[in-house]
């Protein structure tokens, strides 16, 4: 008997910004393999499940993908109900699409539930659009954690041709702050870091590009996200600030 893998995204934070499907899932599952970012309020919505911490914790490497892989194959094999739960969308810098190929390589059944990406909801909860008709008419998303990655885009882009969303970047933002200013990027360019987006601790810096780099940032490891393009100035006009209770209180 085959059971059921489930790649799931849970969204940026806030439960309320799950999907009704992931909830679901959540709900029929006997083991849920979580990363570090999901929150806990999340895991009590599979009350059945046996819950698994499986990503890296304050630096340290977690389980080698290999070996997740490996439990999501035998666990579905034994039959079970298994949720793989990946902060924001699984297929976003998750490496969700390796666990589903692996799933499919092994010929065990698994279906991908999509999660609200911190990518757009990290802006949308800040108040901005990343496009924006006159502003921006599209947006690039990129990681942060590798300038082999990173760089060729930035430099294949001409200044202000779209609106950048960079994870994992808090460490690298003078670095692309240079860089973008070095192609021409003009210095007055709006820019934000948004972090821990959605949850109770979020908290948000607005600047320019030129001051980007020196953005002071509140210590701790809250994940974050960085915001290049005019578009980051409607934040000012649209934020959480402009917006009705409810709103503010899922934006906080
Ligand atoms: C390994 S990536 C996973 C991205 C995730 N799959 C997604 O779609 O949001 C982790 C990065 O996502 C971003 N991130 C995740 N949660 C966030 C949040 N609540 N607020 C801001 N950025 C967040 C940060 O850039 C963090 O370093």
């Amino acid at each position: 008997m085959s059971g059921l893998v489930s790649l799931v995204g849970a969204g940026p934070g806030d439960p309320g910004l799950l999907t009704i499907r992931a909830a679901q899932a959540l709900a029929a599952a006997e083991l849920v393999l979580h990363d570090a970012l999901v929150p806990r309020e999340l895991l009590a919505l599979a009350p059945r499940a046996r819950h698994f911490f499986v990503g890296k914790r304050a630096g340290r490497p977690g389980i080698r993908q290999e070996s997740i892989q490996r439990l999501l194959v035998s666990q579905a094999r034994a039959g079970r109900r298994v949720v793989r739960l990946k902060a924001g969308d699984p297929f976003v810098f998750g490496r969700g699409g390796e666990e589903a190929l692996a799933l499919a390589r092994a010929g065990v059944p698994f279906e991908v539930i999509p999660g609200l990406s911190s990518a757009l909801a990290a802006p949308a909860l800040a108040g901005i659009p990343v496009t924006h008709r006159g502003l921006a008419s599209g947006f690039t998303v990129l990681s942060g954690h590798d300038p082999a990655a990173w760089l060729p885009v930035v430099e294949a882009l001409p200044p202000g041709a779209v609106t950048l969303v960079f994870l994992m970047a808090l460490g690298a933002r003078a670095d692309i702050a240079t860089r973008l200013l070095g192609r021409g990027w003009p210095a007055a360019t709006p820019a934000a870091v948004l972090l821990a987006a959605s949850t109770p601790s979020s908290a948000r810096w607005t600047g320019t590009l030129a001051e980007l780099g020196s953005a002071a940032l509140p210590a701790g490891d809250a994940p974050g996200t960085l915001v290049v393009g005019q578009v980051a100035a409607l934040a000012a006009e649209i934020g959480p600030e402009s917006q009705a209770a409810p709103a503010r209180a899922s934006a906080r």
